[in-house]
């Protein structure tokens, strides 16, 4: 959905728009059949790879300009090095002309941010506890779901949401393609993501850290989300 906010806005300069999604998943696959029926100019180079992997393949790509896209916040689930060092990959895979578009989810009030990781729909909390359906699918394990609850909290010192499963009752797990088994007590946590939360002025900080120069950002109304358009700083 946010990829097509952008198609649609170059849709109305360029007649042609050459797309290069990256993502681990074969659901790119899917994801970029849907986009070409409604996109019919849009060239799709598909890159089913790790972040990295796929940027090593643009790097040397062609001479056009780019403008690479990193929205919705994954950024947030890197640790602050890890963080750094995706950021620094970037800079590398970029020409001197090249822009980069980034979301980043800001530090806000402690109520908003844990209502959005309970949500009433229990949307966060399903997709939590499907981690545990596909260990137990694919490394045959025998995860009872029953035995777990989603629960999030946000760790303001840190600046981030950290997910867990919590165990229900004392309870043994095997997970027999990885030759492991585990015991698990009552209201033991099992983590399962960081999501860290940012300052404007820390986004400033890593940016320069990092080799950026800052073109410009925007912000919805409440000033939850930022939007950073970035340059090489050269
Ligand atoms: C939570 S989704 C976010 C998608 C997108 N950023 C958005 O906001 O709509 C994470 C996606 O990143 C992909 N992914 C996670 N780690 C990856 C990695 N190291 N390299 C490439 N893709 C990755 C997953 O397969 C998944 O499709």
């Amino acid at each position: 959905m946010k990829t097509r906010l952008i198609l649609n806005i170059l849709n109305q300069i360029q007649e042609k728009i050459e797309y290069f999604p990256i993502d681990i998943s074969e659901i790119l696959t899917e994801s970029s059949a849907l986009l070409q029926r409604d996109y019919p100019n849009l060239h799709i180079t598909g890159i089913i790879d790790t972040y990295e992997g796929g940027l090593e393949f643009l790097k040397n790509y062609d001479d056009k300009k780019n403008l690479i896209i990193f929205l919705g916040s994954s950024f947030g689930n890197f640790t602050t090095d890890e963080g750094k060092e995706f950021l620094n990959k970037i800079n590398s895979t970029m020409k001197d002309d090249d822009l980069f578009l980034i979301g980043l989810d800001l530090v806000k009030n402690k109520i908003i941010l844990e209502n959005a990781y309970n949500d009433s729909q229990g949307i966060t909390a399903q997709f939590n506890l499907n981690v545990l359906s596909r260990i137990n699918d694919e490394l045959d394990a025998d995860f009872n779901l029953n035995n777990f609850i989603h629960y999030a909290i946000y760790n303001e010192n840190d600046q981030r949401i950290e997910m867990y499963l919590k165990s229900l009752v004392d309870q043994s797990v095997i997970i027999s393609k990885a030759n492991i088994s585990l015991t698990l007590k009552k209201n033991e946590l099992i983590h399962t993501e960081h999501s860290h939360k940012y300052k404007l002025s820390q986004i400033q900080e890593l940016m320069h850290q990092t080799g950026f120069k800052i073109e410009n950002t925007w912000l919805d109304k409440n000033d939850h989300f930022a939007l950073t358009l970035v340059s090489k700083n050269n």
